[in-house]
């Protein structure tokens, strides 16, 4: 079987997806895109447009948890492999709304796979995440560290990994790559593409980004009396640009062996929130001012990949690193300090 051609993107105008449609267009795929701009704005194909120099293809706003509107993508054109990123993705809000989360994330994987099964499509690359991990390190947690989930976000991703995990296991015409990516960060360099929060940033670049440009005040480092080298915690942050190239490379390898593969996306290489804060006032070449703030519950101390399977299975690995990343998130935010704005909606139903 060859490389698929034409990729059903879910969650494309999100921040990964975004950047994975300009990726694979860059690479010639045809893509069918949905979204329902619930955590995004149609503004972004704009961007992805202009950047990639194509269209972006068929665009859809649909619930993914709608059966017959998903079917009917399905059913108007020619699927041959699907990389799945819609979600809701807030590790803190999804203790408010369980619910909501295990209906998007668990019920939009299954409401994809029945869609896919019912139109002969196997193959797919799923975005998981690092938090299904939990407080496992220190040290460097590789793809076989028992999952303990402690969020719901992170359980609803571990239960699309159970389901996932079991459709290959009972059909062996499924290939699926499943990402665990650990902390995506940064932007695409052209500035025109980057990561566009709704409201206050839950997560540490953006608000960053939001603190040098002047939107906000301050940051508040959430914990300072972690057992770290400097009281902050731990992640490892990865390139965006990276995260959707090993996308890319995982749809060239889909054809190689059928089942189930889980690859941990990360640098390997974790830095502290004051490295970051340092790493981004460097770039900025702005001092950003932080506070103290008490530990965010469920937080963990250290998350930090062994990156050496993926590196191992496809001969790929990171190229980018924190600093790369801080100036691409800076320069994204330097032009755009309001983010996404003027943006005119798309009609349901694509175009
Ligand atoms: P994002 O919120 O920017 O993108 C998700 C996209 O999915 C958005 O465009 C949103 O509008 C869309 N969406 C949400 N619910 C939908 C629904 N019911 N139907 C259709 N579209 C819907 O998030 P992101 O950072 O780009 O994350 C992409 C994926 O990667 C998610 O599955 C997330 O859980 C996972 N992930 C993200 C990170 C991270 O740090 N950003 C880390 C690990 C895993
Ligand atoms: C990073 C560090 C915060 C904001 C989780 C998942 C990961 C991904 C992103 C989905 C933490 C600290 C943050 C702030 C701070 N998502 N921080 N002040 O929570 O590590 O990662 O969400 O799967 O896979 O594990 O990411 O960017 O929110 O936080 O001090 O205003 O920065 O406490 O230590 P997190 P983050």
């Amino acid at each position: 079987m060859s490389a698929p051609s034409t990729v059903l993107v879910t969650g494309g105008a999100g921040f990964i997806g975004s950047h994975a449609c300009v990726e694979l267009l860059d690479h010639g795929y045809e893509l069918i895109v949905v979204d329902d701009f619930s955590n995004s704005t149609p503004e972004a194909f704009a961007r992805v447009e202009r950047i990639a120099g194509r269209f972006v293809g068929a665009v859809y706003e649909l619930d993914i948890c709608d059966r017959h509107a998903l079917s009917a993508v399905f059913d108007r054109h020619c699927v041959d492999a699907v990389v799945h990123f819609a979600a809701r993705k807030s590790l803190g809000p999804s203790a408010q709304k369980p619910v909501a989360y295990y209906d998007t994330n668990v019920g939009g994987t299954t409401t994809l796979l029945r869609a896919m099964h019912e139109h002969g499509v196997h193959q797919l690359v799923f975005s998981s995440s690092c938090s299904v991990y939990g407080e496992a390190g220190p040290g460097a947690l590789d793809e076989s560290t028992p999952a303990r989930p402690t969020n719901p976000y992170a359980i609803s991703k571990w239960i699309c990994e159970q389901i996932l995990s079991d459709v290959c296991r009972h059909r062996p015409e499924y290939t699926v790559m499943c990402l665990r990516y650990f902390n995506p960060a940064g932007a695409h360099p052209s500035g025109l593409l980057g990561e566009d929060p709704r409201g206050e940033p839950d997560n540490l670049m953006p608000y960053l980004a939001q603190v040098a440009v002047g939107r906000r005040e301050r940051l508040r480092v959430f914990g300072t009396d972690y057992p770290t080298r400097d009281g902050t915690a731990i992640r490892d942050y990865i390139h965006v640009m990276d995260t959707v190239e090993a996308h890319r490379v995982a749809l060239d390898h889909l054809a190689d062996a059928p089942g189930m593969h889980i690859f941990n996306l990360g640098l390997g290489k974790g830095s502290s929130v004051l490295e970051v804060v340092d790493a981004f006032s460097r770039a900025s070449g702005r001092t950003i001012p932080y506070e103290a703030a008490p530990r965010r519950p469920g937080d963990v101390t250290e998350l930090v990949a062994d990156a050496t399977a993926v590196a191992r299975a496809w001969a790929w690995h990171p190229t980018r690193d924190l600093d790369d990343m801080c100036r691409d998130a800076w320069r994204f935010q330097r032009h755009n300090p309001n983010g996404y704005t003027g943006s005119a909606r798309r009609t349901k139903g694509g175009h």
